[in-house]
């Protein structure tokens, strides 16, 4: 993905990287508490083959972030937007781009869990063709909240 010029207040979408790290992680707190994810967990996911993490960032400041392993079957690992950055639209660019480079690494289909007790996000999935596919019991153990499977068949790059 090439990084491009963007003016002021526009999003620039771009691969996430190790010195975004001391952001995402405070914004992991924030989006997902107990759920958070740790630094040695991005620094994994950073290095291992076959991953897309992107960010989108604003006037400098880092205001989402997402994460997918790709294969045949891609699965999304992560998003979020920082809460006073939503609904324009950012997490929308991410998960549109982490469909394409999916596609482009021949994923037919996408998955990914969301919290059964949440419709925002369930929503958001739902408008890029994502359907629920079964529950995963008490897959956020520490809240004991069920997850949603989701899954969305992708097409071929044409
Ligand atoms: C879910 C999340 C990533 C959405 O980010 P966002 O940038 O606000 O999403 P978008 O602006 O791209 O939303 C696109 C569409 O998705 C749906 N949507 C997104 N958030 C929604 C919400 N809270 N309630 C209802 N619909 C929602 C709407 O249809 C929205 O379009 P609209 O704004 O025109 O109505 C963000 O709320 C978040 O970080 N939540 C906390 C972390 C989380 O739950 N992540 C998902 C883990 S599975």
């Amino acid at each position: 993905m090439t990084e491009q010029a963007t003016a002021a207040g526009e999003p620039l979408l771009r691969p996430l990287r190790q010195d975004d790290l001391d952001r995402v992680l405070q914004l992991e707190l924030e989006l997902f508490g107990s759920g958070a994810w740790t630094h040695g967990m991005f620094v994994e996911e950073l290095r291992a083959p076959h991953r897309c993490y992107l960010a989108v960032e604003v006037d400098g400041e880092l205001v989402g972030y997402a994460g997918a392993n790709l294969g045949e079957e891609s699965h999304v690992m992560t998003i979020g937007v920082a809460p006073h950055a939503r609904r324009r639209g950012y997490a929308s660019r991410l998960l549109s781009a982490l469909m394409t480079e999916a596609r482009r690494h021949g994923a037919t289909s996408m998955v990914l869990e969301v919290r059964a007790d949440d419709d925002g996000p369930q929503q958001l999935y739902r408008r890029f063709g994502f359907e629920p596919i079964g529950i995963r019991r008490n897959y956020y153990q520490l809240e004991g909240v069920d997850a949603l499977v989701m899954r969305a068949e992708l097409a071929p790059l044409g």
